[in-house]
């Protein structure tokens, strides 16, 4: 059970010749997100996740530009929410906004994200296909290496069988100990769509649970830092976002030690299926 995943692993992707850092830091709601970001990138993150719904790709563009990091050393996904006026040229008008937004390119060099993500499937099946063929024509011209989805339910990935020609890398979604979406995670993992696992903390709301709380006196380790070892352990790759960089720091520290295959099963039992979420996305919308 117990693994030996470190925050440095390189997870590669299928149908790619890309690899994900195994944990992201996300910058929903971030305060002062090119701040945070800068923060973030010195505590050793190289993974950010952001979306044209949080208003910060322009500051995740601008940290990136200021870090002096190698663009290639880096990986940065976002996330497209709807259609734009129905049509595939105006949606894919608008991924490249993103993408200008987020790197703009230097000299020969052309801009790029490295993963764009479909936000929700709440626009209907039609606003589905409508979002994929966009993703897919920004992949052909380079403005992204590789396209996934978030919050797709097995119906929602097994209806891209009748419209897409190539399968989403990863579903990012709502995993952490109290919603641990057995079944979508069992169907991404038969089709090799990699999880990426979002709240992975919970935003802290569970962090006086007695399980953790008892599971992370045993390691000398707050219950966040026991969620986010949880996920890595279970082979996803959590996201967590702070603006503390203490905090920060503490989300990454999760090398050199395991949880065991007691303090996971008991874990296991702290699954409260879709109760236990805290976005109320829809995974089984149609
Ligand atoms: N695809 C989607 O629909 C979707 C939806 C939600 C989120 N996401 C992505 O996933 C990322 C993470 O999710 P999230 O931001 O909703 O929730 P989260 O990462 O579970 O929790 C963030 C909250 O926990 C606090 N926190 C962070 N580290 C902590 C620690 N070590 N101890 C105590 N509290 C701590 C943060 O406060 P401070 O900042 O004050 O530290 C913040 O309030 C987002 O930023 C976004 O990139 C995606």
């Amino acid at each position: 059970m117990a693994s030996s995943y470190s925050v440095k692993d390189l997870v590669p992707l299928t149908g790619s010749n890309a690899k994900m850092p195994r944990i992201g830091y996300g910058v929903y709601k971030s305060t002062d997100c090119k701040t945070a970001v800068l923060a973030a990138l010195s505590a050793g993150y190289r993974h950010i996740d952001t979306a044209q719904f949080y208003k910060n790709e322009a500051d995740v563009g601008e940290a990136i530009k200021v870090s002096g990091i190698p663009r290639k050393e880096l990986y940065i996904a976002t996330k497209i929410q709807y259609p734009v006026e129905n049509s595939v040229e105006s949606t894919l008008e608008s991924l490249r906004e993103s993408v200008l937004k987020i790197d703009p390119g230097e000299g020969e060099r052309k801009g790029y994200v490295d993963l764009f993500l479909v936000h929700t499937p709440s626009s209907g099946r039609e606003g589905r296909e409508i979002l994929w063929r966009a993703l897919e024509s920004l992949r052909e011209e380079g403005g992204t290496v590789d396209i996934g989805v978030s919050n797709y339910g097995t119906e929602h990935l097994f209806q891209m069988n009748s419209y897409a020609s190539i399968t989403p890398v990863c579903n990012q979604i709502e995993v952490h100990p109290f919603c641990q979406q057995k079944e979508v995670i069992s169907f991404c993992k038969s089709k090799d769509i990699v999880v990426t696992a979002y709240a992975p903390i919970v935003r802290n709301r569970r962090s006086d649970n007695p399980v953790l709380v008892a599971i992370g006196q045993k390691h000398g380790k707050h219950p966040t830092q026991v969620m986010i070892k949880w996920s890595l352990q279970k082979g996803y790759l959590p996201l967590p976002k702070s603006d503390n960089p203490e905090r920060m720091k503490a989300n990454m520290d999760m090398d050199g030690w395991e949880l065991t295959e007691g303090d996971m099963s008991e874990i296991e039992q702290l699954d409260e299926g879709q109760g236990g979420a805290i976005c109320p996305y829809p995974l089984n919308c149609p």
